[in-house]
């Protein structure tokens, strides 16, 4: 049978064994980026995408109502360059001063 002493040292060994492949499986290949996301900066993405139509009027549009209408191509909303817009972006948007 084991001894006490040796089924600790076991256990030690067997539970560092997921910690160890755990770190090494889990370590990020590049280092995070901190920088905001791409188009983060709702105010600069409203007047590319939006200010040409609506002017200063549809500011602070719920991203739903935004996406909607871009779904439903509502006066040509549905062009290839509003429809790229990100959920993140559109969001954005929506909260834009
Ligand atoms: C090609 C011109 C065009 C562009 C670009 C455009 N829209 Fe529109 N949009 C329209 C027209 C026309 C309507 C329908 C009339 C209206 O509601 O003013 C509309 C409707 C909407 C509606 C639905 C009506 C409402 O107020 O709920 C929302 C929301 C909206 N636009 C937001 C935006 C946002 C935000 C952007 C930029 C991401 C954008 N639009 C870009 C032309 C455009």
């Amino acid at each position: 049978m084991l001894s006490p002493k040796s089924l600790a040292l076991a256990l030690v060994v067997f539970a560092s064994v997921p910690v160890v492949a755990g770190w090494t499986a889990f370590r990020p290949e590049k280092p995070q980026s901190s920088a905001p996301a791409a188009g983060a900066d709702g105010a600069a993405l409203y007047a590319q995408n939006c200010s040409s139509c609506h002017g200063e009027k549809k500011k602070g549009s719920s991203a739903a109502a935004t996406k909607k209408a871009i779904d439903d191509n509502v006066g040509k909303m549905g062009s290839p360059k509003l429809k790229a817009l990100t959920p993140a972006q559109l969001a954005a948007i929506a909260a834009a001063p």
